[in-house]
Parts: C-alpha cells; sequence; structure tokens
C-alpha cells in the first residue's frame, strides 16, 4: 500500500508504515506534552519524542535511507511534525513555569503591606558623633588608635610605671604574648599621636576601652570613651575649663553646670575631675555626677614623647561616652547599651 500528503505540492507515494506512522506519534506526543504534570515531567516526554534516542528523531534518521526522490518530503513532513510539538511544548513549558511560580499558599491580594522597619544609629555613637561634632566646629581633629595596646603607650609613657599604684586599680586584660594588652583607657592614643607628629595638636579621639569591672547599673567591662588633647604655647587650666564647657553645653543645653575638683592622674598636674549637675541628675536624686578626668599634661609625658616641656603647655581630658548618654537620654542601666534589644534602640 502506498500514502499520500495532504499539502504536498507534489504527489509522491510512501511505503506504508514509515510517513504513516509519523501523525499518530505526533498526536500521542502533543498528548503527552499538554498532560506533562511539572516541568521535569515535560523534559521526560520531551527526551522520549525528540531527544538523541526519542522516536521522532529515530524517524528522521531513517529519513537518510529513503530512496532519493522521497527524502525531500519526508523530511519535510518530518520537520513540520517536529516544530509543530516544538510549539506545543514551549507552550506547556511556560505554562508549568508560570504554575511553578506562583505562591504555595494561597494569598490574599487585598491584606495590607508589611512595612520594612528601618534601622537606627546607635545612641552611644549618635553622642559620639556629636561630641564629635561640637569638637570639629572649634577646630579639634579626630584621631585614632589601636584597642590592642602596650604598656608603653597605656601605662609608661603617661607617667604610670610598673610600680605605680594606678596600674593596680586598672587591672587589665592581657593578650596572649603577655606584652599586648585591651587598652584600659583612650590616654594610649595621646602618646601616639604625640610621637608622630610636632605640636602644636589638637585632636579628640573616641574609641572602646576594657576594664575587669563586674558588669551592673553602672559598670560594664567594656565601654567607650572620648579623649581630647590640646598643646600649645601657652595654654592654661582656663581654656580646659572653656573648652569642655562650651561642648557640654552644646551637647546637653545651657542650663547644665560644670565643677572641677582636685583630682589625681599620673599624666596630669594638676588633675581635676569634671563632675556635672542638671536637672536630669536631680532628678536621679543627685547634685553631681562625675564625668571626666582631665588637666594639664604632665611635663614627664611632654618628655617622653620628644616634646620640649619649657616651651609646650596642654591640657588633656577622658569622658565617658556611656555616662553622658545616660545623662542625656535619662537611662539608668548602662547594660541597655550591649543588650541591642530593639525595643531599647528604637527609641532613639
Ligand atoms: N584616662 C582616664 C580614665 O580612664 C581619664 C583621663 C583623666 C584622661 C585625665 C585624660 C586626663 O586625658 O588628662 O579614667
Amino acid at each position: 500500500m502506498r500514502a499520500t500528503f495532504p499539502g504536498c505540492p507534489h504527489f509522491f507515494l510512501f511505503p506504508m508504515g514509515f510517513l504513516d506512522e509519523i501523525e499518530p506519534l505526533k498526536t500521542q506526543a502533543i498528548q503527552q506534552f499538554k498532560l506533562a504534570k511539572d516541568l521535569p515531567a515535560l523534559e521526560s516526554f520531551k527526551a522520549a519524542f525528540l531527544g538523541p534516542n526519542g522516536q521522532f528523531t529515530a524517524f528522521l534518521k531513517q529519513v537518510g535511507t529513503l530512496p532519493k526522490e522521497e527524502k525531500p518530503v519526508a523530511g519535510k513532513v518530518i520537520n513540520n511534525a517536529k516544530i509543530e510539538l516544538e510549539q506545543v511544548l514551549a507552550v506547556r513549558r511556560q505554562e508549568l513555569e508560570d504554575l511553578a511560580a506562583l505562591p504555595k499558599e494561597p494569598v490574599d491580594y487585598s491584606l495590607p503591606g508589611r512595612s520594612r522597619k528601618l534601622g537606627k544609629i546607635h545612641p552611644l555613637t549618635q553622642v559620639t558623633e556629636e561630641i564629635v561634632k561640637s569638637f570639629r566646629r572649634i577646630g579639634f581633629a579626630v584621631a585614632d588608635g589601636p584597642e590592642i595596646e602596650d604598656e608603653f603607650h597605656c601605662f609608661d609613657a603617661l607617667n604610670t610605671p610598673a610600680d605605680h599604684p594606678a596600674r593596680d586599680s586598672q587591672d587589665t586584660f592581657y593578650v596572649e604574648d603577655g606584652k599586648s594588652l585591651l587598652r584600659t583607657h583612650t590616654s594610649s592614643v595621646q602618646i601616639r599621636v604625640m610621637k608622630s607628629q610636632p605640636p602644636p595638636v589638637r585632636i579628640v579621639v573616641p574609641g572602646r576601652v576594657y576594664r575587669r569591672d563586674n558588669a551592673d547599673a553602672t559598670h560594664n567591662p567594656t565601654f567607650h570613651q572620648i579623649e581630647g588633647l590640646f598643646v600649645d604655647r601657652g595654654v592654661t587650666v582656663g581654656d580646659l575649663k572653656g573648652t569642655v564647657e562650651h561642648v557640654f553645653k552644646d551637647l546637653l543645653g545651657k542650663d547644665v553646670k560644670l565643677r572641677f575638683r582636685p583630682h589625681y592622674f599620673s599624666y596630669t598636674e594638676p588633675s581635676y575631675e569634671i563632675d556635672f549637675s542638671s536637672a536630669l541628675v536631680r532628678k536621679m536624686g543627685k547634685e553631681w555626677l562625675e564625668i571626666a578626668g582631665c588637666g594639664m599634661v604632665h611635663p614627664k609625658v611632654f618628655e617622653n614623647v620628644g616634646y620640649d616641656p619649657e616651651v609646650w603647655t596642654g591640657w588633656a581630658f577622658g569622658f565617658g561616652i556611656e555616662r553622658i548618654a545616660m545623662i542625656r537620654y535619662g537611662i539608668t542601666d548602662i547594660r541597655l547599651f550591649y543588650e541591642n534589644d530593639v525595643r531599647f534602640l528604637g527609641q532613639f
């Protein structure tokens, strides 16, 4: 028997069993493609028909064995069927991809959206930035130093030799080599800066410091300080008081009061502690709150960094940043700063 093909411009005859099988095979393939329930199933059906070992591919290969005059038509029929299959495949693939992209759970598009909360700058960082800004406005630059320090910068150069009692009270964290320690104050950066540049110096140094303290409402083994150092000719205690008062009023309001109380630090002479008073401090049941140490740079310190103490004078201070933040925001427990509870942090 011979078969004819509608749509062919010429009348060709083929051996039964070859082209006659194309149409049913195509129908079968289309059916399977349309029924494929997911993308992997579709891919395996595709392989079964159009892959290197697929049934359609086998037909294409047979075209080569046909008599020369039958080849073009047979090739064309098979290719047309193949094109049709590819189209069905593409449509089904798109449908299945769309299906896979749909949410697994039903979605109610009428629900109000969920807003994404923006993070905030940590209150300690906010206070630090404001203190720095205030000092920058009067000509201070920001300096930095390492948190892992050596004894020279942390103590010896600051006129605090190994047998000095002040060293005991700053019982510290030594790291493995036994020579380095986590700095107990930012004062070490005074030494680093003075050793690296000639006077005059006008710097502030915000940074983290470490002490062997047990955590309670007002202490934490890690806290933050801001150091200040001013070196020039003819600098006086009046300059120190004026500068510190200016910055505190800038930061915490005009009605704050400061008190300079004589104290002792080995790297300043004379030395003071600065007490602070404001409505908030009084509300906390106190008249004065200690917030900083300061004084006129000790001549020995100048000698240690190679500055001539007969020519240069200066003052220095160290504030506790947490203290200032606590006063500013009325916070009564220092540990709140480190817990990273968003309910706390979100308030600033
Ligand atoms: N380093 C001192 C401390 O941690 C604070 C301090 C006092 C810094 C006097 C100074 C200073 O620069 O002159 O308690």
